[in-house]
């Protein structure tokens, strides 16, 4: 075991330390190269130093870079190097974090870390929460304890009867809201499609004067940082126009609730304590290694109630918490691990750098950007930046050059009806001098094919 762990060692930072000066995407040699990997079941095993040299010879190259300085597509973030360093030796654990009794470490280390969570977030500290695969997860974790409540109230058991035949639920979201959100919504059984629809004005906020008269059973779905723009709904309108009708309101802020954390940006983040449910990743913006989400719901009964099982063999219920009362999975990995190394190592005023450091580097991209005369369509308050670099086919043909140059990748996206461009500044990893690298990659490109 020694010998394999001090290979994958040896592997792992070959890899790491070479990250920065490889091209960001893998070349397509690389990628046609998987295809040696093809081929029937083996009938007999491999010896375990050649099963990862054979993962490491010909997966390694075929890896986007997004764990190093210069990705800034999607909202990926990279691992912190002790939350790598911990999923390392929680691996070697091999622990789950079900019941308290049954992997006590994990258990504690995840209220430990969830009670940081509710001060960092400012929640009230009666929240209860979970930690889920990703921001999909939390919203849906969240979205059956809001299903849960909104239809005890009408005396309607959602867990024991199902939807067929219950008061029909009104869901309220915006018109920008995240794909992810509505596929939540499906999965739950209240319809991606069957929403009402709030206008957004131009950065994709919800404009709180439409939003509709409701009664009956009512949720509102509000979002914290729009995935293109980084633009935050009006939280204290929403919560009142929610909390007025009886209606349970939500948000989805995978990635814009970590601006509570940096005191520069938690106005962002104003009256994000009165929403009945937040959604969140820490695979993103406190870059942890993938998978992990964090789902809080203020009335901490409503998420067990939606998510707890039990069984004659399982433990009883005692004075220890149960996470997975709170989460839609029984058996799963002990995720908190890594989002506790996150939250220690940084401490309050290292997690408040990154928030700053990267929405720094955003601007800086857009300062640079606007400088050499091309259109940033939105207004960079957070990490995300858009940019245009002329009519459509223009943008897409210098977006697709600059994933092919290799000194960093971005990916592009249509915002209200113009296609852009988009930087998401989400790495711990990413410095000023990979900020200026980067630009000028897009500026020698661009100058080829854009008019300003
Ligand atoms: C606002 C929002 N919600 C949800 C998601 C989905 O997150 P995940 O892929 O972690 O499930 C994203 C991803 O970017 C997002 O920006």
């Amino acid at each position: 075991m020694k010998k394999l762990l001090e290979e994958a060692l040896k592997r792992a930072t070959n890899y790491l330390e070479n990250l920065s000066e490889r091209d960001v995407a893998p070349g397509r040699d690389a990628v046609a190269r998987l295809a040696k990997l093809n081929g029937p079941f083996p009938e007999e095993g491999l010896e375990d130093v050649a099963v990862l040299a054979e993962l490491d010879e010909f997966c390694s190259p075929a890896t986007m870079a997004t764990a190093g300085p210069r990705f800034f597509g999607f909202v990926v973030g990279g691992s912190l190097p002790a939350t790598l360093a911990a999923n390392w030796l929680a691996g070697a654990w091999d622990q789950p974090a079900s019941f308290y009794e049954e992997t006590p470490a994990t258990a504690f280390l995840e209220q430990l870390a969830l009670g940081w969570l509710v001060d960092i977030f400012r929640l009230p500290s009666e929240c209860g929460g979970g930690f889920v695969t990703g921001a999909t997860m939390a919203n849906f974790a969240a979205l059956a304890a809001a299903r849960h409540v909104v239809l005890e109230r009408v005396g309607w058991n959602v867990e024991r009867d199902g939807l067929f035949g219950a008061p029909p639920i009104t869901v309220v979201v915006g018109a920008e809201a995240h794909a992810a959100l509505m596929k939540s919504l499906g999965l739950l059984g209240m319809g991606r499609t069957r929403v009402v629809r709030v206008p957004v004005d131009g950065q994709g906020r919800m404009r709180a004067e439409a939003l509709p008269a409701v009664s009956g059973p009512t949720i509102i779905c509000a979002q914290a940082g729009n995935v293109n723009t980084g633009a935050f709904d009006p939280f204290p309108e929403i919560c009142e126009h929610a909390h007025s009708a009886g209606a349970w309101a939500h948000v989805d802020g995978a990635f814009g609730l970590w601006a509570s954390a940096c005191p520069s940006r938690s106005y962002l983040t104003r009256g994000i304590e009165e929403f009945d449910s937040l959604a969140t990743d820490a695979h993103k913006w406190l870059n942890v290694p993938y998978d992990s989400g964090l789902v809080f719901v203020r009335e901490a009964e409503a998420l067990r109630a939606a998510m707890a099982v039990t069984a004659e063999y399982l433990p009883p219920t005692t004075e220890h918490r149960k996470p997975c009362d709170y989460t839609p999975e029984s058996s799963r990995r002990a995720r908190g691990v890594e989002v506790w190394a996150a939250l220690r190592s940084l401490g309050r005023s290292g997690l408040s750098d990154l928030i700053e450091r990267t929405c720094g580097y955003a601007k800086r991209f857009a300062d640079g950007l606007r400088a050499a005369g091309y259109e940033v369509l939105n207004d960079v308050v957070l990490n995300q930046v858009l940019v245009s670099f002329g009519d459509a086919e223009t943008t897409r043909k210098v977006i697709a050059e600059i994933q092919e140059d290799g000194t960093c990748w971005c990916g592009g996206t249509v915002w209200q009806g113009h296609t852009a461009m988009r930087i998401s500044v989400s790495s711990w990893a990413t410095t000023e001098a990979d900020v200026d690298r980067s630009l000028e990659a897009m500026l020698r490109i661009a100058s080829k094919h854009a008019r300003r």
